[in-house]
C-alpha cells in the first residue's frame, strides 16, 4: 500500500466532500481506500442516499452512470473512462426497442449491467441479488424480455418457473467459469461449500455437481460465509471478491474456481487514477436528462426490492 497516496486521497475526499464507492472486484488497495464496498445493488443504494457532493465511482462505466442517474445534481466521476463491461456491450437500445415493437404488452427486465439508453427502455432493473424476487412479482400474463445476461436469465427462469425471452449476452469473465473448472476445483476441496455467481456459464444447470451450491451475488457471498458453519469455500466469480471474503471471515479459507477470472475493466481503476480524478475533477459522467428520467424509474423500482 502506498501510504502517501492513500493519505492524499483521504485528504482530498474531505476537502471536496467526496465519497468513494467501490465494487468488490476492484483491486485490494482500491477497496481499502473506499468509503463503501459492495455489490451492484448495495452500490446503487449507497449512491441513492449519500450526502456527499462528489461520488468517485471505483467500478465500471454502467455503475457510475447508475450513480449519475440517481443523483442528477451531484458530480459523479469515474477515474478511467475505458472501464467498460463486455456484458453491457452486448445489447443496445435499438435491440430492446425492436422487441418492444413486437411485444407491445411486454415487460422489459434489464440487469443493471446495461447502458443508460437500455435502462431507459426497461420497465424494471435488477441485480444478481434481487432478480429472482423482482421477476417473481411481475404480472403473470405479460411476456418478459430479460436482458442481457442469458445465464442469470436462465437461473431466474429455474427459480421462478417463469419462461422469459432471454437476450443471449454473457460476461466474458463469468462465461469462462464452466463445468470443467468447477468440477476440478470441487474435487480438490471435497469438504468446502460452493458459492457461485449466477453469471457463470455453468450456473444452476451445474447443481448436479454440488446440489447444495449457493448461487449468490458478490455481497450475498460475503454475508453467507460470515455466518456459515463451513471453514472452507470454493468461489466461482471474479477473484477480486476474495479480498472482501477474507477480510470479513478471518480464519476461513476461500479457493477461487479459476485464478485467471479477472475483469480487466474493473482493474483499470488504480489509486493514482483516483487521486487524479479528485484533483482534476475527471472524468465526469453525465446522462441526458430525458434518458436519465426514464432510467431512474426502472432503477428506483429495483432499489425498492431487497
Ligand atoms: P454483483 O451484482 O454480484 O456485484 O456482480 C455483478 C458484476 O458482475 C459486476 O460486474
Ligand atoms: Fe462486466 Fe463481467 Fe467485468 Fe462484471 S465482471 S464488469 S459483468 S465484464
Amino acid at each position: 500500500m502506498n501510504t502517501e497516496l492513500f493519505e492524499q486521497i483521504q485528504d482530498l475526499k474531505k476537502k471536496r466532500n467526496a465519497i468513494i464507492l467501490a465494487h468488490s472486484y476492484q483491486r485490494d488497495e482500491v477497496q481499502d481506500v473506499a468509503d463503501f464496498v459492495g455489490d451492484s445493488l448495495g452500490l446503487s443504494r449507497e449512491a441513492a442516499k449519500t450526502d456527499a457532493e462528489v461520488i468517485v465511482f471505483a467500478g465500471v462505466h454502467f455503475m457510475a452512470e447508475t450513480a449519475a442517474i440517481l443523483n442528477p445534481e451531484k458530480t459523479v466521476l469515474i477515474p478511467d473512462l475505458e472501464a467498460g463491461c463486455s456484458l453491457a456491450d452486448t445489447i443496445s437500445a435499438p435491440d430492446v426497442q425492436a422487441w418492444k415493437d413486437q411485444n407491445p404488452d411486454g415487460i422489459v427486465v434489464a440487469y443493471v449491467n446495461t447502458t443508460a439508453d437500455v435502462k431507459a427502455l426497461a420497465d424494471v432493473c435488477v441485480t444478481s441479488a434481487n432478480a429472482v424476487s423482482v421477476v417473481a412479482g411481475l404480472d403473470q400474463d405479460r411476456p418478459i424480455f430479460f436482458v442481457p445476461d442469458m445465464f442469470l436469465g436462465a437461473h431466474v427462469e429455474r427459480e421462478t418457473g417463469r419462461k422469459m425471452n432471454l437476450w443471449l449476452g454473457e460476461c466474458h469473465v463469468h462465461a469462462g467459469i464452466g463445468e470443467k473448472e468447477i468440477n476440478s476445483r470441487l474435487s480438490e476441496h471435497a469438504n468446502a461449500e460452493f458459492l457461485i455467481h449466477p453469471e457463470c456459464s455453468c450456473g444452476s444447470a451445474c447443481l448436479y455437481l454440488k446440489p447444495d451450491a449457493k448461487i449468490m451475488s458478490t455481497e450475498g457471498m460475503v454475508r453467507y460465509s460470515q455466518t456459515a458453519d463451513a471453514d472452507e469455500f470454493v468461489v466461482a466469480t471474479e477473484v477480486g471478491i476474495l479480498h472482501r471474503l477474507e477480510r470479513f471471515s478471518p480464519g476461513k479459507r476461500f479457493f477461487p474456481v479459476k485464478e485467471s477470472a479477472v475483469c480487466e475493466y474493473m482493474k483499470m481503476i488504480t489509486l493514482e487514477k483516483i487521486l487524479d480524478a479528485l484533483v482534476n475533477d475527471q472524468f465526469k459522467i453525465e446522462v441526458q436528462p430525458e434518458i436519465a428520467e426514464k432510467a431512474r424509474r426502472a432503477l428506483e423500482s429495483m432499489i425498492a426490492v431487497g
